[in-house]
């Protein structure tokens, strides 16, 4: 398939375009888009045919729901059973922007697009593309991230095209992806909400709003034996080609132990790659040191990762060894990522 790829400049829509777009999704087509937080790979949200090709071009477990995405507060009633007064808080308060409900599903939304289930994700992002294409493409896009099942999700279009190319019909670049970690997903189904998959939109943020929330124990307890309660969060996700370890300690004993491990890896002939904080990078002596921004700078961080781990495959690195973050805030989201990518191996010293 020869993938057609546009760019389009968020502060300067192109009507032509982004109507071209959006007619490939209402003849059942497949478009990559960039949102706020990754690409996504759209689909016709309520086209069961689409869905199906969604998860052959990712090559993702058609188990694994797709989350709808909208460009008007008003479209979330036809898909869902009813709008809890919560939903709607939620929404006045975050939409557009970062975070995804869930919440029981109507007849309207196939359950291909939904993995069986019978609630659906939904998210209404705030980049201004991303709402264009929705509006042009019938009002519910089914979009995971726009990459590999397995890969970090993509942040810019070179890493799309790289996944996608051939696979998909269009490709809109619009430039990197401001967040560069996904949604929030909160689970409203039941009495009390639960957090799913933290991101930018953070687990005390959605307390202000909603008082108690529980969290999914499965998010940062690599040990935790429950299924995750998102079928995604499941699989081995985020992760580079090399093999990641994350050392944690007190800064001065990460950094000797990191030097120690770089060492011995290259007397090994392995190609290494350091994840160091600007505070530490130029106390590493050994391997590519890729600096990740200040501890400081949480957003920087969120917004480096996966580039980051996509530059250590395109450089072939075989072992890649991170500092360890701190985990309140936007933390959560940057430590759960890191540790799945990671498979949950951490040094503790
Ligand atoms: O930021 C984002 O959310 C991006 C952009 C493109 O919007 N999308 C994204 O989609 O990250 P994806 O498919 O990579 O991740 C969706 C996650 C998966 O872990 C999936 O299992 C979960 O949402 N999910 C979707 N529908 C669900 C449902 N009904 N119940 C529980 N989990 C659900
Ligand atoms: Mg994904």
């Amino acid at each position: 398939m020869d993938t057609k790829i546009i760019k389009i400049d968020e502060e300067n829509i192109d009507e032509a375009l982004i109507s071209q777009a959006g007619k490939i999704i209402k003849n059942g087509g497949l478009v990559a888009f960039p949102t706020e937080t990754v690409y996504g790979l759209g689909g016709d949200a309520l086209n069961r045919e689409s869905s199906k090709k969604i998860y052959a071009a990712k090559g993702r477990p058609s188990d694994n729901p797709l989350i709808v995405h909208i460009a008007d507060i008003n479209d979330m009633d036809a898909i869902v059973l009813k709008v809890k007064e919560n939903a709607l808080k939620l929404a006045e308060r975050f939409w557009p922007g970062p975070l995804t409900m869930i919440l029981k599903k109507s007849d309207r939304v196939p359950l291909e697009t939904t993995g069986g289930l019978d609630s659906v994700a939904i998210r209404m992002p705030v980049h201004k593309t991303a709402a264009a294409f929705i509006k042009a493409a019938g009002g519910y896009v089914a979009a995971p991230s726009a990459n590999i099942s397995g890969k970090p999700s993509p942040t810019s279009a070179k890493y799309v095209i790289q996944d996608m190319d051939g696979r998909i019909d269009m490709i809109i670049d619009g430039g990197d992806s401001g967040i560069g970690l996904e949604s929030t997903i909160v689970d409203l189904t039941g009495d009390i909400p639960v957090l799913l998959r933290p991101g930018y939109i953070t687990v005390e943020q959605l307390r202000e709003v909603l008082g108690n929330v529980d969290v999914d124990k499965t998010i940062l307890d690599g040990d935790c034996k429950e299924r995750p309660k998102a079928p995604g969060m499941k699989y081995r996700h985020y992760a580079p080609k090399g093999e990641l370890t994350i050392v944690e300690g007190q800064a001065l004993a990460v950094v000797e132990k990191i030097n120690e491990l770089t060492h011995e890896a290259e007397r090994k002939n392995k190609k290494v790659c350091v994840i160091a904080t600007d505070e530490n990078a130029d106390s590493y002596e050994a391997g590519v040191i890729k600096s990740i921004g200040s501890r400081n700078d949480e957003d920087i961080i969120a917004h480096r990762l996966y580039t980051i781990l996509r530059e250590c495959d395109d450089e072939n690195i075989d072992v890649i060894y991170s500092e360890s973050f701190d985990s309140a805030g936007i933390g959560q989201a940057i430590m759960n990522r890191l540790l799945k990518a990671a498979g949950h191996h951490m040094i503790h010293i």
